[in-house]
């Protein structure tokens, strides 16, 4: 049997990591293992090792020039699969027209989904590999892709088949059923959910095309009852629960995610105390989204409240063509520092170890330890403060996926 390829990342001046395989939150959310002068030594892609002293010999050495280490950032919710973009929405945006509102005049999500069925499944596939590999390029190593811009079954469809072959190429791929994302044009609101449980759920699932399912519970879109029946029909046919909920509105979303047992209900914006206790009971990760808030000038949420519940906090960039056009999860950490005042050690921690574990990936990845995957960032940044501070430039100097350089960054 061939020996395995052992390398070592050496002359590391600070390794910053969340530990664990599972979501943490509350004051384990901000106490990272921080390390000087390190190294990580990794066999085949796997880390076999983490340490401070003498780096240990290895077939291949990378010098690290002593810059800041993390473990890979996991976007854990994205809609990185949509025809067209919608820069034509920043002059309605500039008048003060909502995003509600543009979407009540047939834009916003309803002008992707045109553009989505109408763009062929390679199109699509070559948008969505270009916009990830520009992630990789600002340290982004595992991805979850929502569907959604098609709402009618092929359609739907068409876009998972992209995100399938997103996971042949990448592997640390998570796909998510989207179709409750808006209702179709036309259509009467209660027969899409008959139509979105009876037919679309069973068909995607059957074929394996996605491994949750998700809803936009929200005012003027899906209920709460709607919600719930979505994803319990999801759930039925072994399908994971997220939910998009207080986005515009609290109308119920958090104690939806809690009662089908989601593992993770996202954005949260206008979310108060019950709905923080709803997530807390009912062990589900909250995803936080600030780059969205940002973009549509709303607030951006409680961060602080649910660190302080004890409900672990992630975050991700929404990354989508209407709401967040924003790929950079670095964008996001710096929003959420400031905004969402969680600390820098607090805000890493969102960003690896509980994304990952907002996508069923925690015991693989999101960060630095024997036995993880050897997914991680070399910084241009002396330390951790350093990379969140020096925001609107991409920080990434080397990506590595499976301890294989993927990407340069600056
Ligand atoms: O998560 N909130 C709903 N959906 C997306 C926006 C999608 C779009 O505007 O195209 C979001 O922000
Ligand atoms: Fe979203």
């Amino acid at each position: 049997m061939p020996s395995a390829v052992r390398r070592v990342f050496k002359n590391i001046g600070e390794l910053q990591t969340a530990t664990g395989s599972v979501a943490v939150s509350g004051k384990a959310q901000g106490t990272l293992l921080v390390l000087h002068d390190a190294w990580i030594l990794t066999e085949d892609g796997v880390i076999a090792a983490v340490g401070t002293d003498h780096a240990p010999e290895a077939d291949d050495a990378v010098d690290c020039r002593g810059k800041l280490v993390t473990a890979g950032l996991v976007d854990c919710h994205t809609h990185l699969v949509f025809g067209g973009w919608r820069e034509h929405e920043l002059a309605m945006k500039l008048q003060g027209k909502t995003y509600l509102e543009i979407l009540a005049a047939g834009g916003g999500i309803l002008s992707t989904v045109r553009e989505t069925r109408k763009a062929s499944e390679d199109a699509l596939f070559l948008k969505t590999r270009g916009l990830f590999l520009e992630m990789l390029a600002h340290g982004t190593t595992a991805v979850e892709i929502k569907s959604g811009y098609g709402l009618d079954l092929e359609t739907e469809k068409k876009q998972l088949r992209v995100v399938r072959r997103m996971k042949e190429e990448f592997g640390d791929v998570k796909a998510t059923f989207l179709g409750a994302h808006a209702f179709p044009e036309g259509m009467d609101h209660e027969a899409y959910v008959d139509l979105l449980c009876a037919e679309m759920i069973p068909a995607i699932a059957e074929e394996g095309l996605a491994d949750f399912v998700d809803a936009f519970c929200d005012d003027g879109v899906f209920s709460a009852e709607q919600s719930e029946r979505i994803l319990l029909a999801g759930k039925r046919f072994g399908l994971v629960p997220k939910l998009h909920a207080d986005e515009i509105k609290e109308i119920g979303g958090t104690q939806t995610a809690a009662r089908v047992g989601a593992i993770s209900c996202d954005h949260l914006s206008e979310t108060g105390e019950e709905g923080i206790r709803a997530l807390k009971d009912g062990g589900v990760i909250a995803v936080m989204l600030p780059a969205t808030s940002f973009y549509l000038k709303k607030p951006y949420g409680d961060f602080r409240g649910m660190i302080d519940a004890g409900v672990p906090v992630a975050v991700a960039t929404d990354m989508n063509p209407g709401s967040t056009p924003n790929l950079s999860l670095q964008f996001a950490m710096t929003a959420g520092c400031l905004y969402g005042r969680l600390t820098p050690e607090e805000i890493l921690t969102a960003a690896t170890l509980n994304g990952a574990a907002a996508i069923g990936m925690a015991d693989r990845l999101g960060t630095l330890e024997a036995g993880k995957q050897a997914d991680l960032v070399v910084w241009d940044a002396e330390n951790l403060d350093q990379l969140i501070y020096r925001y609107g430039t991409n920080r990434a100097a080397a990506v590595y996926k499976r301890g294989v350089r993927m990407a340069s960054g600056c």
